[in-house]
C-alpha cells in the first residue's frame, strides 16, 4: 500500500490526480462521518493535502509528518501547534504572485472607472438616454501597500506602471525597496489615495485595518483587500461606505467567505469579487503541482520546496 495522505479540501483535478497516482488518498471534506473516518485512519495517514489544520486534527492523527496547504496564506493551519509536534508546513508561494498582482490592479480600475456599473449601464439601454458619469483615474495617486512582500512588490511594479507613487506600510523597513516606507499605517492611510492590503492573515493581523486607519484613508480614499478578511474590521469598513466617509473598496476577500455582508450589494462605490486573486487554471496549476511536489520531497527525504515550519 502507497503512503496515506488525508485531502481536507476540494483541490484542482490535475492535483488530485497527480496525488491518486503516488499515494492512497482519503477524503476527509467528501466524509459524512468525519470523526470515524479519522478514528479509522489514526495510525496511517503520514500527509495531509490542503488547509483547515488546527491541533485537534493533528491530535487524531499522530503519525502526522505534513500538512502540505494549497494557497499561500496558511492562518487555517495551527502552525505553532505543528512545529510543537514536529509536523512540517508547506504553502504555495511565488507561482501566484503575478496572478493576484494582474488582478489588484483589474480591480482597482475597475472601482475606479465603475467598470462593473458602465457594463451594465450598456445593457441596460441607459446610454440612449444620457452619458455615463465621470469617474477618476490611477495615475498622479499615490498607493499604500499594506504588506510589501513577494505579492505586494508584484503589484507596486504595477502600479508603477499605472504611473502611481507607492509607499509601503510593515513591520521593517527593506532598505532595497525605492518606495516610501511608514512604520505608522494611520500615517500612510493619512497621505495616500489607496490602501492595498496584501499581508498575512491570522492572529497578527486581525483587523489592523481598523476603523481609525478607514476613517485616516476617507472619503476620497479606496480600500483594496486582496489578503483575508480578518485584517479589516468589516462591520467599520461596511458602515462608512454607507455613509460616504470611505470612498469606494474593491474587495477579493471577506470575513466569513462565502457570506458578504447583504449590505455591500446596494453600494455603487464597491466591486467585489469572489476570492480569486490566484484563480487561473495556469496559476492554480502550478499551485497544485506545488503542493504535490512538497509531499514528493518529504516522503524522498529531501529538502522541501516550500516550507513554513
Ligand atoms: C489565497 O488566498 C492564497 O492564500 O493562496
Amino acid at each position: 500500500m502507497s503512503i496515506e495522505i488525508l485531502q481536507t479540501q476540494k483541490l484542482l483535478a490535475s492535483c488530485e490526480a497527480a496525488l491518486a497516482a503516488k499515494y492512497t488518498v482519503h477524503r476527509l471534506h467528501e466524509a459524512a462521518d468525519k470523526s470515524g473516518l479519522l478514528a479509522s485512519l489514526k495510525d496511517r495517514v503520514r500527509g495531509v493535502a490542503g488547509g483547515g489544520v488546527d491541533a485537534k486534527l493533528m491530535d487524531a492523527l499522530p503519525k502526522l509528518e505534513i500538512i502540505a496547504n494549497f494557497g499561500v496564506g496558511y492562518d487555517t493551519i495551527d502552525t505553532a501547534a505543528a512545529r510543537t509536534r514536529n509536523i512540517r508546513v508547506t504553502n504555495t508561494p511565488n507561482v501566484l504572485n503575478d496572478a493576484v498582482a494582474e488582478i489588484t490592479i483589474g480591480l482597482m480600475i475597475a472601482l475606479a472607472r465603475r467598470i462593473p456599473q458602465s457594463d451594465q449601464f450598456v445593457r441596460q439601454g441607459l446610454w440612449a438616454r444620457g452619458t455615463f458619469p465621470f469617474q477618476v483615474e490611477l495615475n498622479g495617486k499615490t498607493v499604500g501597500i499594506l504588506g510589501l512582500g513577494r505579492i505586494g512588490k508584484e503589484i507596486a511594479v504595477r502600479a508603477q506602471a499605472m504611473k502611481m507613487r507607492v509607499a509601503y506600510y510593515g513591520r521593517h523597513r527593506q532598505p532595497d525597496e525605492p518606495f516610501v516606507y511608514y512604520d505608522d499605517l494611520v500615517a500612510m492611510a493619512r497621505d495616500v489615495d489607496w490602501l492595498v492590503i496584501i499581508a498575512p492573515g491570522g492572529k497578527a493581523t486581525e483587523r489592523i485595518v481598523s476603523r481609525q486607519v478607514m476613517e485616516a484613508l476617507g472619503p476620497e480614499g479606496y480600500l483594496v483587500n486582496m489578503a483575508r478578511g480578518t485584517l479589516v474590521d468589516e462591520a467599520a469598513m461596511v458602515e462608512m461606505l454607507q455613509q460616504k466617509r470611505l470612498g469606494g473598496a474593491a474587495l477579493d476577500v471577506f470575513e466569513k467567505e462565502p457570506a458578504v455582508p447583504a449590505a455591500l450589494f446596494a453600494l455603487d462605490n464597491v466591486v467585489l469579487s469572489p476570492h480569486q486573486g490566484s484563480a487561473t487554471q495556469q496559476t492554480r496549476d502550478k499551485m497544485g503541482a506545488l503542493v504535490v511536489a512538497n509531499l514528493d520531497a518529504h516522503f524522498a527525504g529531501e529538502p522541501l520546496p516550500s516550507a513554513v515550519v
